[in-house]
């Protein structure tokens, strides 16, 4: 199976990476051809402007893709811009339609990014695709990485790990 991950921070700490990392691991260890749209490697402009090369790009790998994961932060309380940007890069009509999406959502606070995982399922709701209801929300983020970005909350790692395992059986049903 063909997996595109949407990474929707720019941070070079970013702890969306780290937790959207262990998910992208499993999927590797399960088999499956993932592929990272990191942002600080993406030259996107703004939505119905000019088309990038990268939007091009960006737009056939999420076509040929069997699931989507997106990862969010949450940024006053929604999902951030970046990730809206590269929401926005992926052709209208959108080349997520019919996609199988899981999400990840991760924020400082302690009630997690609950804000931010309820907005963007309101977009791929809106774009039509199949949404993965099991959303992982990764709360006090500073907490549960350590210094070296390790991830020591072994619960929240079955979580995570149980997307990736959740979403190729998930999708195989579209
Ligand atoms: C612009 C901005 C807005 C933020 N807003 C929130 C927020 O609304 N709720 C929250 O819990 N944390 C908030 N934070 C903290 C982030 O959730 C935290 O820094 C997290 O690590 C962001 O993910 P990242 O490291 O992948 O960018 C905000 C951080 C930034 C930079």
């Amino acid at each position: 199976m063909k997996v595109v991950t949407i990474l929707g921070s720019a941070s070079s700490h970013s702890n969306t990476k780290k937790a959207l990392t262990v998910v992208e691991n499993k999927f590797a260890d399960l088999g499956a051809e993932v592929t990272q749209l990191n942002p600080l490697d993406l030259k996107l402009n703004n939505p119905a402007t000019t088309e990038t090369e990268d939007t091009k790009r960006i737009t056939q790998l999420v076509r040929d893709a069997d699931v989507v994961i997106m990862a969010t932060p949450e940024y006053h309380g929604s999902y951030s811009s970046v990730i809206k940007l590269i929401i926005d890069n992926l052709g209208y009509p959108s080349a997520l339609c019919g996609k199988a999406v899981g999400m990840v959502g991760v924020a400082a606070s302690p009630f997690g990014a609950l804000k931010a995982l309820e907005h963007l399922n309101s977009i791929t709701t809106h774009l039509g695709c199949h949404t993965y209801p099991k959303m992982v929300n990764v709360a006090s983020c500073y907490k549960v990485f350590d210094q070296t970005g390790a991830l020591n909350d072994e619960s929240l790692r079955e979580r995570l790990e149980a997307l990736a395992e959740g979403m190729l059986d998930y999708a195989s049903k579209f």
